[in-house]
């Protein structure tokens, strides 16, 4: 049996938890703030939430867990912990390793020497067991090994994703937007407000695509990390040599649903992050399936009314301009528009840092909050609403 341990948004640990259920058929935890964890018997399901989870930033299998207080004396447990652990069978002796560290917390020490503690730890096990001294190499490691110290805690993993986050999807290739947001959070948000594929989605303000690509992705089971394949550490080094990652990720495209036709709108007020999102679109095989154009949010209000059962949304934040009354005139015209457009039943789900904001305008539109939870964006501290016609 292996402990699978996965990283997530903060704040979005019990979607991701559903979510790693559902692609395995096991029970999933919360492990703590920003992390799930399972039990699983066969390696090949580590490998499949990898590559199909929406909502994971890393995978990884946990190798041993130990209690912290915060003083020095935890370096010495944090080795003893590491160098009595189950991991020199994932070592040969012509690999290199590199241990990446993350420190969360107050504690006597830095995420540096943990790093330096547990790499010593590895070094010295393996001396002692196979006779030889295992080579660092922290640019271009063959294993990874994963440390965490959360606040009591300290977790040493075997890393099965690399240092890319799977958070990258490899569809967002232009970089030309200052606040595009994750694909996490996008998926989160659409999971969230019940997206199953067969509802009428608009994203007004879509900027990049990020949130109608995820939903096109969903509809057409299209997996996570399926333009990662080749990037992700469980390819370049199996952890065990029966191990075949990419019959797994074959036997995954073949569910691939090229055929689904979704009914996904996105627009923008900026003609040039339209023109992106089509081509992000198009890099993950869902050109044909969003409905991309150029328009002024306020212009929604002219079409019918009730042509849209889901409206999931990243309106601008105005945190950084800081326009105060711009962004006012934004959630105004974006709640007027959700309740001329949403069919009765109907939801709108935006990320937001405006509370105070959206309460007051859910109130004055009749569209009243049914869901509200606290996330992280990057480091600011956001919520994600729904207001349901
Ligand atoms: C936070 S960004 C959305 C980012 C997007 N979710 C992504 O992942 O790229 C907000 C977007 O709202 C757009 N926007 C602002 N005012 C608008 C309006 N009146 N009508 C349509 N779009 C607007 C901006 O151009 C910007 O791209």
């Amino acid at each position: 049996m292996f402990t699978v341990f996965a990283t997530t948004a903060a704040g979005v640990e019990d979607l991701a938890a559903e979510e790693a259920q559902e692609i395995l058929d096991r029970k999933a935890r919360i492990d703590g703030p920003g992390r799930i964890a399972l039990n699983i018997n066969r390696i090949e399901d580590a490998v499949r939430l990898l590559y199909l989870a929406r909502l994971v930033k890393r995978v990884m299998l946990k190798l041993t867990e130990a209690d912290l207080d915060g003083t020095q004396k935890d370096l010495k447990k944090i080795y003893n912990a590491v160098y009595s652990s189950d991991f020199t069978s994932f070592l040969t002796s012509s690999d290199s390793f590199a241990v990446r560290s993350k420190r969360v917390g107050a504690h006597d020490y830095t995420s540096i020497d943990v790093a330096h503690v547990v790499g010593q730890a590895v070094i010295d096990r393996i001396l002692k067991e196979k006779n030889y001294k295992q080579r660092v190499n922290l640019d271009e490691p063959d294993v990874i090994f994963r440390s965490y110290v959360l606040h009591d805690r300290f977790y040493f993993a075997l890393d099965l994703t690399g240092d890319t986050s799977l958070e990258r999807r490899g569809y967002r290739t232009e970089v030309i937007h200052p606040a595009p947001l994750s694909p996490i959070l996008a998926a989160s948000m659409l999971r969230v407000v019940g997206w199953d594929g067969t509802k009428n989605l608009l994203d007004p303000m879509c900027g990049l695509g990020t949130i109608c690509i995820e939903a096109a992705c969903m509809a057409r089971n299209i997996p996570a990390a399926y333009l990662r394949k080749k990037t992700l550490q469980v390819v370049r080094r199996p952890p065990f040599p029966e191990l075949d990652p990419e019959s797994i990720f074959n036997e995954l495209d073949s569910k691939i649903k090229h055929y689904e036709k979704p009914l996904i709108t996105g627009s923008d007020i900026k003609e040039k992050y339209v023109e992106s999102a089509k081509r992000h679109a198009k890099i993950i095989m869902v050109g044909d399936a969003i409905n991309f154009k150029a328009r002024r949010l306020e212009d929604y209000v002219e079409d019918q009314q009730g042509s849209f059962e889901l409206i999931v949304s990243n309106p601008p934040f105005g945190l950084r301009v800081g326009h105060p009354q711009r962004v006012e005139v934004v959630y105004r015209a974006l709640f007027r528009v959700a309740r001329h457009l949403l069919t009765s039943n109907g939801k709108l789900c935006i990320i937001t840092p405006h509370v105070k904001l959206v309460k007051s305008l859910s109130e004055k539109e009749n569209l009243p909050i049914t869901h509200e939870r606290q996330v992280k964006y990057g480091n600011l501290n956001v919520k994600v609403f729904i207001c349901e016609k």
